[in-house]
């Protein structure tokens, strides 16, 4: 599991922005995608938002633009936005391009382990399809719902507050699907309509468990960070990516991905067995 904030440049996590996770299921057997032919790896990528900002892809690429950009703005006017959504969510009028690059800093400080994730769009599965989500259900994980983050001033408040929970407390989420049933309502090409769960409730189909560990150890860090790459595309053929958003992706997270690993001068790595990965 790999936890993140976006958007992507480097900031200090007192700027509060959206919590993201991937999670990578490493020893999966079946028929992959072929561009993920002959490995044994499943990945998820979720946000904490049961919708996506972006209705489609060319949505989403004229908000990343935007981000872009601005993404050498100094951090003053982000810290500003952040702060403010941290008391008053809808009290900011924001008006001209330069503020409308910041609405993705207006997050409130909450604890990452506290949220659920969702996939936001849809995936296959097998004859069917569906939205994945990530729900917390250990009473140590639900006792952080809507929760702040200790010292939200500082620096490293997100990532130190999963550090400190896994020094000593074991974590349990529950991973749901909820399947598509009717394809005007629960669309698959939209991916701001929130699929009501009156429509088709969230089926139950596996329980994650996390015990205590030192979760970002410097050796754990390298790997994970710079040598791993997550991709809604790293598939079994049964859960293939659908919907325009994620074909944009398809080629987006892989670009991403080879200039990370060409920059940091880091092998890329995709693990055949837990064992791989470093204490
Ligand atoms: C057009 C749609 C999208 C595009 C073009 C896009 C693009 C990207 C790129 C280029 C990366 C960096 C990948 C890397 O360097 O390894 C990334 C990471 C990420 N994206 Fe997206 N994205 C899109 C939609 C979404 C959606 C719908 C979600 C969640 C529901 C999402 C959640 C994330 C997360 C959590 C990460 C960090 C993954 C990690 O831990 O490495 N993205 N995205």
């Amino acid at each position: 599991m790999r936890f993140s904030t976006n958007p992507g440049d480097i900031l200090s996590d007192h700027i509060s922005t959206p919590r993201g996770l991937a999670i990578k299921v490493i020893g999966v057997e079946g028929e992959m995608l072929p561009n993920h032919a002959g490995q044994v790896t499943q990945d998820f990528v979720f946000n904490n938002a049961s919708t996506f900002h972006s209705a489609r892809a060319n949505d989403f690429l004229k908000s990343i633009t935007l981000l872009d950009r601005h993404a050498d703005d100094s951090e003053a006017p982000k810290q500003v936005v952040s702060s403010v959504a941290q008391t008053a969510e809808e009290g900011l009028e924001l008006v001209g391009e330069k503020s409308a690059s910041l609405k993705g800093f207006r997050h409130p400080p909450i604890h990452p382990l506290g949220e659920t994730y969702y996939t936001a769009v849809p995936l296959r599965f097998g004859e069917y399809f569906g939205k994945v989500h990530l729900v917390p259900v250990s009473s140590n994980l639900t006792a952080l719902r809507g929760k702040y983050v200790d010292h939200p001033d500082s620096w490293n408040c997100v990532k130190d507050s999963i550090v400190t929970f896994f020094q000593t407390d074991t974590a349990v989420w529950q991973l749901r699907v909820q399947l598509c049933a009717d394809l005007t309502r629960m669309p698959v090409e939209d991916a701001s309509v929130k699929w009501d769960e009156h429509l088709s409730p969230s089926l139950t189909i596996a329980r994650v468990t996390v015990q205590p560990q030192n979760a970002y150890s410097n050796p754990r860090r390298v790997w994970v960070d710079e040598q791993l790459s997550f991709n809604p595309w790293h598939s079994l053929a049964a859960h293939r990516p659908l919907g325009n958003l994620m074909r944009a992706r398809f080629k987006a997270y892989q670009a991403s991905s080879h200039s990370r690993h060409s920059v940091e001068r880091r092998q890329m790595v995709e693990p055949r067995s837990i064992e791989e990965m470093p204490d």
